[in-house]
C-alpha cells in the first residue's frame, strides 16, 4: 500500500555509501527497488539510489505488517526503510559491492510509490536500442553508467569553474536570443512577434559578445554557454551543446595555450588523481595534414600518410600520373600486419573511402605466400621498389594508394588510417594524446561558391608575417588560430581576434564582403572598433566533448542528460513539435511544408 512520505522517513544515509564501519548503527534510506528476492521466511530487497545498492532484510523478527509489505515489492517502487545495519554473515558476503559485508535489519518501511515493469532492465552497460533509451530517457538515466556520467560532467564543470574563477575569470552571461549570422553553420531561427517578419537567432557560440566584452574591459570572461547549430549531426555533435568558452585580453597565443593547458592538468589531477603532463606537443596544421591527413589527428597510432609523388609522376598508370599533373597527389599508408584482410575486406575500403569523394584505393599485398596487388602491373619493378622503400612495406603488410586532388586524398587517406587502425586493433585506449594543431589557413576556398570563407571565423587575426599575401594570395595566410586535438576528436578551438577596423575591413575583403554588406552585418562591431579596443583572443571547448573522451565514450549523447536524436528530434516529448494556428498568425507565419512524416 502506498504511504506519504514523512520526516522519519528521511535519509540518514546513501545506500552506496553503508559499509561494516556503520555496523550497529541505527540508519534510515530511501530509493528504488532493483531486486526483490522471495525465500519464504526470509527476504531481500535490493535498494538502490544514486550511490549504489544496500540490502534490505526481512526475517521472521520482523514486524508482519512490515513483512508482508516487502512482499508485494516489485522492480522500481519506490521505498523508505529503517533499521540497523548489520554483518551478513560467513557464506553471504557480496564481494562485488562495497555495501556487500552489510544488510539493514528493517524494522521501518514504507512503499512510496508503486511501478511497472520497466521496458528495459535498469542494469548497467544494458544492450538496448536507442530510439527506446531515448523515449524513456528518465528511466535509462537511472542506469548507473548514466548516473555516473551525468555526476562526472557536473563534477568536470565545476573544477572548470573553479579553475577559471582561480584564475581571476569573470563569468558572464551573453544573450540567447541574437541577430542572425551569416557565417558558420545554420542558425536555429526564432520569430519575432514584436517585430513582424523579423527573427532572432539561437547562437552558434557567444564569439561575438565575449569579444566586446574584452572592449568593455572585463579582460578574462568565461561563460559554461549553450551553442546551437543546425547542422548534420553525428557521434560528437548535437544541435544544442556546451562550450567552456574563454576570452582573454592583452595576451598572445602562448598564453591562452598555458592557460588551458594548466586546466585540463587539473581536471586530469581533480577527477583521476592523475599527472597529466604539459606542454602538450605542438604541430602545424600542414605538418598535421601531411603526415596524418588530418586537422584533428590521431597520435595514439603511427601508419602516417607518405607522398608517392614524385616516385609515380611518370609512370605508365594513368590514375597516379594523371592525379599529379592535375595538381594533386598520390598518397600512402602502409598497414602493418594488413596482409591478412582478405580479398573481400580489402574490396570493402573501396566502398569506404568512396565517401569521402576517392574513385577507390591502389593495393598491394604483400602476403607471405603470394604477393598481390590492384597496380602493380602498371608500373616498373624499379617503380615499385622506390614505392616500397618509401613505405617499409614489408612481408605481411598491406599498402594502400590513394590518388587525386590533395584536399581528398587527405582526407580519405586520413579518415582510412585509423579506419584501418581500428580493425587491425592498432589503438591503445588507455592513452591520452593531447595535441595542439596550429598555423591553420585563414581562409578557405569554396569550389561550389567560388568564394574564400573564414576557415574559423571573419575575426581571427592572419598571421603577422603572412599579411603581405592577404590581396594577392590569400590562401596563403595563415592566422593565429589553434585546436585542441585529443585522440583525434577536436576538443577545442580559438583565435587572436582583429582588434582594429583596418584590419577588420581588409579581413572583409578578403572575404568577399562588400563594405555596405559588413555594415549591415556586422556594424555594431565595427562602430565598437571605435572607441579603444584592446588585443585579445580566446578559445572555446566543447563540454561535452572533453567529458565524452575523458570517459572514453565516443558519443556525446552518453553525457547529455537529454539528448536530441539523429534527425534532431527529442523522442520522448516529441519535439519539435506543431504549434497552433493563432500562435503562428501572432508570428506572421504561414507554413506551407508539408507535414513531416519522420
Ligand atoms: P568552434 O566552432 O570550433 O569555435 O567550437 C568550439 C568547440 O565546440 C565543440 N562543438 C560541438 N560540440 C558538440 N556538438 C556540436 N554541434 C559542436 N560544434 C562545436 C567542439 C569545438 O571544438 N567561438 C569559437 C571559439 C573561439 O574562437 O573562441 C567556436 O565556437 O569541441
Amino acid at each position: 500500500m502506498v504511504q506519504s512520505f514523512s520526516q522519519k522517513d528521511k535519509r540518514t544515509h546513501y545506500c552506496g555509501t553503508l559499509t561494516a564501519a556503520n555496523i550497529g548503527e541505527r540508519v534510515a534510506v530511501t530509493g528504488w527497488c532493483q531486486k526483490q528476492r522471495d525465500l519464504g521466511s526470509l527476504i531481500f530487497i535490493d535498494l538502490r539510489d544514486r550511490t549504489g545498492i544496500v540490502q534490505l532484510a526481512f526475517d521472521e523478527n520482523t514486524d508482519k505488517a512490515i513483512f508482508d509489505e516487502a512482499f508485494s515489492v516489485r522492480a522500481e517502487f519506490v521505498l523508505a526503510a529503517q533499521g540497523v545495519v548489520r554483518s551478513r554473515g560467513e557464506g553471504a558476503v557480496n564481494k562485488n559491492i562495497p555495501t556487500g559485508e552489510i544488510e539493514i535489519a528493517v524494522d521501518g518501511f514504507k512503499i512510496l510509490s508503486v511501478a511497472q515493469t520497466p521496458p528495459f532492465a535498469i542494469v548497467e552497460d544494458s544492450d538496448v536500442k536507442s530510439e527506446l533509451r531515448l523515449f524513456h530517457r528518465y528511466l535509462d538515466l537511472r542506469r548507473p553508467d548514466m548516473q555516473r556520467n551525468i555526476m562526472a560532467r557536473a563534477q568536470i564543470t565545476q573544477i572548470a569553474r573553479n579553475y577559471f574563477a582561480d584564475c581571476g575569470f569573470i563569468d558572464i552571461e551573453t544573450p540567447i536570443l541574437v541577430k542572425p549570422t551569416p557565417e558558420g553553420a545554420r542558425d536555429y531561427l526564432v520569430p519575432s512577434r514584436v517585430h513582424p517578419g523579423k527573427f532572432y537567432a539561437l547562437p552558434q557560440s557567444p564569439q561575438l559578445y565575449k569579444q566586446l566584452l574584452m572592449y568593455s574591459g572585463f579582460d578574462r570572461y568565461i561563460q559554461i554557454a549553450r551553442c546551437f547549430r543546425d547542422e548534420d549531426l553525428r557521434a560528437d555533435r548535437q544541435p544544442e551543446f556546451t562550450q567552456i568558452d574563454e576570452e582573454i585580453s592583452f595576451a598572445d597565443e602562448n598564453d591562452i595555450i598555458a592557460i588551458n593547458e594548466g586546466f585540463l592538468k587539473t581536471v586530469f589531477e581533480k577527477f583521476f588523481g592523475k599527472d597529466l603532463p604539459t606542454p602538450f606537443p605542438r604541430m602545424t596544421w600542414k605538418e598535421a595534414m601531411e603526415r596524418y591527413g588530418s586537422d584533428k589527428p590521431d597520435t595514439r597510432f603511427g601508419m602516417e600518410l607518405c607522398d608517392l609523388s614524385d616516385l609515380v609522376k611518370d609512370c605508365g598508370f594513368a590514375v597516379f600520373s594523371g592525379a599529379v599533373a592535375d595538381g594533386g597527389s598520390v598518397r600512402a599508408i602502409n598497414v602493418e600486419g594488413g596482409a591478412k584482410l582478405s580479398r573481400k575486406e580489402i574490396d570493402s575500403l573501396t566502398e569506404f573511402v568512396k565517401s569521402y569523394g576517392a574513385k577507390g584505393v591502389a593495393w598491394y599485398k604483400n602476403a607471405a605466400d603470394a604477393v598481390s596487388s590492384s597496380f602493380a602491373k602498371f608500373l616498373t619493378e624499379d617503380e615499385m621498389k622506390a614505392i616500397l622503400d618509401r613505405v617499409g612495406n614489408k612481408t605481411g603488410d598491406l599498402l594502400l594508394v590513394i590518388a587525386g586532388k590533395n584536399t581528398m586524398v587527405f582526407d580519405a587517406l586520413g579518415a582510412l588510417r585509423c579506419e584501418m587502425a581500428r580493425r587491425m586493433d592498432m589503438i591503445d585506449k588507455s592513452k591520452f594524446n593531447f595535441l595542439w594543431v596550429v598555423e591553420f589557413p585563414l581562409l578557405e576556398y569554396s569550389e561550389e561558391d567560388g568564394r574564400f570563407y573564414a576557415k574559423h571565423h571573419p575575426f581571427t587575426m592572419p598571421m603577422e608575417e603572412d599579411l603581405q599575401y592577404l590581396d594577392s594570395d590569400p590562401a596563403r595566410v595563415r592566422a593565429r588560430a589553434y585546436d585542441i586535438v585529443l585522440n583525434g576528436t577536436e576538443l577545442g578551438g580559438g583565435s587572436i581576434r582583429i582588434h582594429t577596423t583596418e584590419m577588420q575591413n581588409r579581413m572583409f575583403k578578403a572575404l568577399g564582403i562588400p563594405e555596405d554588406e559588413a555594415q549591415e552585418k556586422f556594424g555594431f562591431l565595427l562602430e565598437a572598433f571605435k572607441y579603444g579596443v584592446p588585443p585579445h583572443g580566446g578559445l572555446a571547448f566543447g563540454l561535452d566533448r572533453v567529458v565524452a573522451l575523458l570517459l572514453g565514450l565516443e558519443d556525446i549523447r552518453e553525457v547529455i542528460a537529454f539528448p536530441k536524436m539523429q534527425n534532431a528530434s527529442e523522442i520522448m516529448s516529441a519535439c519539435p513539435a506543431k504549434t497552433d494556428e493563432k500562435a503562428l498568425n501572432e508570428l506572421s507565419i504561414k507554413v506551407t511544408a508539408e507535414e513531416d512524416e519522420a
